[in-house]
């Protein structure tokens, strides 16, 4: 299948009432792993790569490395999305490169650090919206603000310090028209999200669904959604790992989620987790070994398995068949002759 739109995939799914894992990656073993776990439970996917995954790897390799996964996986149902744009500009250079999607992040300013007002949030939001649905790309928002800070990128802090408000939440889909919405909750990006099991103190599930009752067609987005499971703990730690104890988002509380309104959750530091213990087992057990292939084999299988399991429960799996592919262009007319809804419905309070 060529590259799809996350909208499509995201529409899909509130048909289907099941959640998309959003996998963030940065080299080709880990576009393999995903590839191969969507391959084994037949799931639509999408592929996501921040900033500092395009300064990493630089963009071509990445986007080549997309065409070659569409190409290799037919079946596959495959959207390759920006994670967190910082700017306009950002977001336009992934799309001129051939993202299908971007996450334009105008929950904080350009610099990635400072919370931006909402206005602000408004408008950088809304301008990426017109560019990129003129193009037939698809746009995810965020309002309200995570906790932590990732390779640079985030307000630090903890998760409740901004968390969204339901009538900005309203107020920010009507006037942007971005085809998801990611919402602040009490998540943090990275491995340390709660000192101990989320309970409603930290993790506002509440304030999900009450979001979710007055915008009920929109598909909310959930990030910072890695489980960050003691088992990955343990072998990082086992080896030789430095890890302190932390607690992750339960995937009950995702499934939750997903029976209201999420359809998008992005998972990173649980992939980190199995990759960077599945290298420490090979490192310490095997320490004559010096062929990149003898680590990157178990790392690449490790994450695999994650990236499955989280398909799985999402409910994803058995769903990539369900469709065939729209068209860019296809969508870019949907956008222009409204057939594409961009217009959020609002509930009363
Ligand atoms: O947004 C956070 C993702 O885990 C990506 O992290 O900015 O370190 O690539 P990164
Ligand atoms: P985690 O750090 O919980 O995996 O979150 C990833 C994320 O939200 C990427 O945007
Ligand atoms: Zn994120």
């Amino acid at each position: 299948m060529p590259l799809v739109t996350t909208r499509q995939l995201l529409d899909e799914a509130a048909k289907g009432g099941y959640g998309v894992g959003a996998f963030n990656v940065n080299d080709m073993e880990q576009i393999q792993a995903i590839m191969e776990a969507a391959k084994e439970t037949n799931s639509p996917v999408i592929i996501q790569a921040s900033r500092g995954a395009r300064q990493f790897a630089q963009d071509n390799y990445l986007y080549h490395l997309m065409l070659a996964a569409a190409e290799l996986y037919p079946q596959i149902p495959l959207a390759m999305h920006l994670d967190h744009g910082n700017s306009f500009e950002t977001c336009e250079s992934a799309i001129k490169l051939g993202f299908t999607s971007v996450m334009m992040d105008g929950s904080l300013k350009a610099d990635g650090k400072t919370p931006a007002t909402f206005e602000e949030n408004v408008e950088v939001t809304k301008k990426v919206v017109d560019y990129a649905h003129e193009r037939g790309i698809s746009v995810e928002g965020e309002i309200g603000v995570l906790g932590g800070i990732e390779d640079g990128h985030g307000a630090g802090g903890s998760g409740l310090d901004h968390v969204t408000d339901p009538d900005q939440a309203v107020e920010f889909a009507e006037r942007t028209g971005v085809d998801s919405l990611a919402i602040a909750i009490g998540t943090s990006h990275g491995a340390y999200k709660f000192t101990k099991k989320p309970d409603g103190s930290v993790l506002k599930m509440d304030l999900l669904i009450a979001i979710h009752k007055r915008l009920p067609s929109t598909h909310l987005v959930m990030h910072g959604s890695s489980s960050v499971p003691k088992d990955l703990q343990d072998i990082i730690n086992q080896y030789g790992g430095k890890l302190k104890e932390t607690w992750g988002v339960p995937v009950e509380e995702i499934q939750l989620g997903i029976k209201n309104g999420v359809r998008k959750v992005n998972v990173d530091t649980d992939n980190r987790l199995a990759i960077t213990g599945a290298i420490r087992k090979v490192f310490v057990e095997t320490p004559e070994k010096f062929d990149p292939r003898d680590y990157l084999k178990p790392a690449r299988a490790a994450m695999q398995k994650v990236v499955a399991q989280r398909m799985t429960q999402f409910g994803q799996a058995g769903h990539a068949s369900d469709y065939t592919a729209i068209s860019i262009a296809d969508m870019a007319k949907g956008y222009a002759d409204g057939t594409l809804v961009t217009k959020p419905l609002v509930a009363a309070k």
